[in-house]
Order: structure tokens, then C-alpha cells, then sequence
């Protein structure tokens, strides 16, 4: 995804929520799944002393930011290497997200903690890899037969932001080719996104959400 005027109330709260997770949970070596351009650098580079990114070859991203060229299903590097993993907006992209949350689980050192976040109503993008939308049942159910504990499971919004934001995007493809009424655009993104995130405030229905963000745990040795 790409930051814009209408789009902005998505990456407000991913943003915020995942800051407050990035803070909580993460430290050490850290492994990025699906890093892309790494746009979360800045936000946990005060809490990891390494950031590795890891991206296939065939990425549609900038690959500026890739340190390994791998695909998500066998990372090159020895098990228990890493204290963190983060992986925003991948596992849809994923066409055996067991096998990838299996990688992940093998690298993460015992104790160690993966953030993920995955939607569940959203269009399609970056097609043709495009495959699947994560329930927070399916997502669990996943998570757990990897090996993994829930730690926390957080619906990023309701129906009202989910709404907005889906009328946005698809207002914003009428939108593109026509210049001259994009200022004016601008203005009714922000008006629905604004009144959506208000509206939220009173009625949080998580069963529309866009998206959750999934903390998880590698069980320490016992
Ligand atoms: C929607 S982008 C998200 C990028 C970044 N994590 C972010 O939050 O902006 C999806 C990413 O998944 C990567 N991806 C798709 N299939 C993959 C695979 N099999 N192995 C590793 N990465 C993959 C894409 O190249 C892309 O960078």
C-alpha cells in the first residue's frame, strides 16, 4: 500500500497500533517477512539492535531496502536466529501461509515474538499474487498449529472505517486520470475518512474489520 489522501485512516491506526506492539514486544534481531521498501524501519529501530529484510526476487516494491532475496517459506538462516519477526500485510499475498508461518516459527528464537497483520475485507491488490483473507478464527487456527501462542489478536477497525475506506479506494480509481477535480477529492476523502473514524468511536462492530494485527509467541523451553 502507498500513503495517500485517501488512505490515510488505514495507516493511522495500523501505524498506531502496531507502534504500540513494536514497543511491547519487540528487541534484538529482527526479521522482516516481506519487507518491501521496510517502511517500519524508523518505528522499531529504537527497540531492535539489526533489522534484516527478507523479499523475493519478483517483488513489485523498490528492492533498495532487501537485504536477502528470499521467498517467505525457507529464509536462509539457522533456526533460533532471530528475537523478532514482523510481517504487515504479507500473509494474503502468501500461497501456503502455513509453510510460511512455519519458517518463521523455526527462526524465532524460544520466547520470542512474531507481529503480523492480515486483512479480512479487502479488495484485491497486487494481483496475481493475491490469495487469501484471514477470519481471526482461520488466522488463529493457522498460528496455532505452527507452534505458536496468541498473545493478542486486535481487530484494527468496525464496519464504519472498513466502509470509508473501501468507498475511498474505489472513488480514488475514478479519480486517478482526472486532475482538475483531485483538490476537490481530497476534501471528500477526508471528510468520509474523518467522519468514519469518529463514528467509530461510538459503534466498533470488529466483525467488518479491514484488518488484525496478531501478536504471537514461540513457547519458551521448558
Ligand atoms: C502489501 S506488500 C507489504 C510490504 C511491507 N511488509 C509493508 O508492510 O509495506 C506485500 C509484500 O509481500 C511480498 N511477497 C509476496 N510474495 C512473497 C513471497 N512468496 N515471499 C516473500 N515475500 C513475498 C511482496 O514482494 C511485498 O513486498
Amino acid at each position: 500500500m502507498a500513503k495517500d489522501s485517501f488512505n490515510w485512516l488505514i495507516y493511522k491506526i495500523h501505524d498506531s497500533e502496531l507502534q504500540k506492539a513494536i514497543k511491547k514486544y519487540f528487541k534484538g534481531h529482527l526479521l522482516d517477512i516481506g519487507c518491501g521498501i521496510k517502511p517500519y524501519k524508523d518505528l522499531t529501530k529504537d527497540f531492535v539492535q539489526k533489522h534484516t529484510g527478507i523479499d523475493h526476487s519478483g517483488t513489485m516494491h523498490s528492492k533498495k531496502e532487501i537485504d536477502v532475496f528470499s521467498d517467505a517459506y525457507k529464509i536462509p538462516f539457522k533456526e533460533n536466529s532471530f528475537d523478532s519477526v514482523l510481517c504487515t500485510c504479507v500473509i494474503e499475498h502468501l500461497e501456503e501461509p502455513q509453510t510460511a508461518l512455519n519458517e518463521a516459527f523455526r527462526l524465532l528464537k524460544p520466547g520470542g515474538i512474531a507481529i503480523y497483520t492480515a486483512p479480512f475485507i479487502w479488495h484485491i491488490h497486487e494481483e496475481p499474487r493475491d490469495f487469501y483473507r484471514y477470519s481471526k478464527y482461520g488466522f488463529e487456527y493457522l498460528s496455532k498449529k505452527s507452534g505458536f501462542e496468541v498473545v493478542e489478536l486486535i481487530a484494527l477497525s468496525g464496519f464504519w472505517v472498513t466502509f470509508a475506506q473501501l468507498l475511498c479506494y474505489n472513488l480514488a480509481r475514478f479519480n486517478r486520470s482526472i486532475i482538475r477535480i483531485s483538490r476537490i477529492m481530497n476534501v471528500v476523502y477526508f471528510i468520509i475518512q474523518r467522519t468514519a473514524y469518529l463514528l467509530e468511536k461510538i459503534d466498533k462492530t470488529e466483525k467488518w474489520t479491514w484488518c488484525y494485527l496478531a501478536v504471537l509467541k514461540k513457547p519458551e523451553l521448558k
